[in-house]
């Protein structure tokens, strides 16, 4: 089962993904947590590149393949072996990264970025997607107060909001697999969403 978290900024996915992590393996699951974009040597120096803070004048089509490359060395070599080892993967952001970032957030044409992700990931995609869904001012003031600036966070918030509608459109056209989950809350009480969203789902398989 792969499960991919998403959200803006400072949205708390990394600490989620800790949380839920604990308590599948205390259940029993075996449990892989991975990053995006990252993962792999090479996908660890593609991160590099994108997260840098200098000006490199990279065009959004170009950051869109960038992004996908990373996933489509990770998805081959780390994700699809864990998934068939009877893993649950658990994923700091997936494709749906590039089309609310690149996408809703840039302006890329979706159907050009729904082309490269195909290409990248094939039929490996999310089972669920938990995206945690807050008010860009608060992620980033959440950021700015943990010191982790990158060049992304660094746009203004006209294009965090856009990211945010881009997230909830897309949540909106798949209800059945995206569950939106209220991020402005406490830590604990995020876990306790998840959770609850999550075993009827846990129980099924
Ligand atoms: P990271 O430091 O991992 O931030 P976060 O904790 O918010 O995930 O940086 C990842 C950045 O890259 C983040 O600003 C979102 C952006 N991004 C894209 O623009 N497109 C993508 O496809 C992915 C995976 C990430």
């Amino acid at each position: 089962m792969l499960i991919a978290f998403e959200g803006g900024e400072g949205s708390g996915k990394g600490t989620q993904i800790s949380l839920l992590q604990k308590y599948l393996e205390e259940k029993g699951f075996e449990v892989l947590s991975i990053i995006e974009p990252g993962g792999t040597k090479v996908g660890e120096l593609i991160r590099e590149i994108l997260l840098n803070k200098n000006d490199l004048g990279l065009l959004g089509i170009t950051e869109a393949f960038l992004f996908s490359a990373s996933r489509a060395q990770q998805i081959r070599t780390v994700t699809r072996p864990a998934l068939e080892s009877g893993k649950i993967v658990l994923s700091d952001r997936s494709f749906y990264s590039t089309y609310a970032y690149q996408g809703y957030g840039r302006g890329q044409s979706l159907s050009t970025l729904e082309k490269l992700t195909e290409i990248a990931v094939g039929d490996t995609k999310p089972d669920l997607i938990f995206l945690l869904d807050l008010p860009p001012e608060m992620g980033l003031a959440r950021k700015r107060s943990q010191n982790q600036f990158n060049r992304l966070d660094a746009e203004d918030l006209n294009f965090h909001q856009k990211v945010r509608e881009g997230y909830l459109d897309l949540a909106k056209k798949d209800e059945k697999r995206w569950k939106i989950v209220d991020a402005t809350k406490s830590s604990k009480e995020v876990h306790s969403e998840i959770l609850s969203l999550l075993e009827p789902l846990l129980l099924s398989k």
